[in-house]
């Protein structure tokens, strides 16, 4: 089969790697996409390293079993701790979110302050702070670890009106209130779910901020080297197949409301069974 025509894969610990999907849709409409979400084993983002990494590379087993052409790692986690294992592991074109949201923050900032929200694992493995000093090591960066938001996006909690996300979307902000920034990176691909509630309370605090969607600035990168490596598919309407690892239900409700389409063509798969050997 002609490379065009395969399929790109996506992953995330569960609906955050969405955020990256609606993008793809919207710019690369042509494209097949094979999207996992790893729900039976979610969250990642307060594990440690070597599971994170023996769990990205299982499902990267699972998405080369759909003869993926490329794998977008949607899920910050992954990207500022296993991307460098994955590259080397796999012979596969690989993209994760953390350099092309640090690219977007560093060309929106005007004061040089840039915050990012992620993970407990994003934050300590200081992903962000080196790809934004490896551009502009002037800038300043500040993480904070933000636990709840996966939990809160995975139950459905995202509407705009939703108190229990106000009020911990504010006790996380309230850390940057000495910081001040004027540019925050939403370091996990779930938090854009909830990027309206950030947005609002972000500007209450601290004036004009822009937010950067990692999730969102990652569907670009890909389809760069798509369009620069003439591997973009040219033609046809794309179809895209969703795989998870737990009950599909309260993905499909969740993910219907966030693509604003019904997500139907939903598969529960072992992934277990695509362990990954050292
Ligand atoms: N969406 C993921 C990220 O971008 C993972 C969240 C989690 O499972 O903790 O970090």
């Amino acid at each position: 089969m002609d490379v065009n025509e395969l399929p790109i894969g996506v992953f995330d610990s569960g609906l955050g790697g969405l955020t990256a999907v609606r993008e793809l849709k919207e710019i690369l409409p042509h494209e097949n996409i094979v999207y996992f979400g790893d729900t039976g084993r979610l969250p990642y983002g307060t594990r440690s390293a070597e599971t994170i990494i023996k769990y990205a590379c299982d499902d990267m087993n699972f998405l080369l079993t759909n003869s993926v052409k490329a794998v977008l790692i949607a899920c910050g986690t992954v990207s500022s701790t296993a991307l460098g294992v994955l590259k080397s592991s796999f012979d596969i074109p690989i993209f994760g979110v953390v350099e092309p949201a640090s690219a977007e923050a560093v060309r929106l900032t005007e004061k040089g302050k840039i915050a990012v929200l992620a993970t407990p694992s994003t934050i300590s493995a200081k992903a962000f702070d080196k790809a934004i000093a490896a551009i502009n090591p002037a800038f300043s960066v500040m993480g904070v670890g933000c636990p709840m938001f996966v939990p809160l996006v995975e139950n459905g909690y995202i509407g705009e009106d939703c108190n229990i996300t106000k009020e911990i979307v504010n006790e996380y902000l309230s850390k940057l209130e000495d910081f001040s920034p004027d540019v925050i990176i939403l370091g996990c691909t779930h938090y854009p779910l909830i990027k309206n509630i950030i947005s609002k309370a972000a500007g209450e605090k601290f004036g004009k901020v822009r937010i950067v969607d990692s999730g969102r600035a990652s569907a670009h990168a890909l389809k760069n080297f798509l369009h620069e490596s003439g591997k973009a598919k040219a033609d046809g309407p794309g179809v895209t197949r969703y795989f998870v690892s737990d009950e599909p239900h309260n993905f499909m409700r969740t993910a219907s409301l966030f693509l604003g389409e019904q997500v139907e063509n939903i598969s529960k798969i072992d992934v277990e069974k695509y362990l990954y050997k050292k």
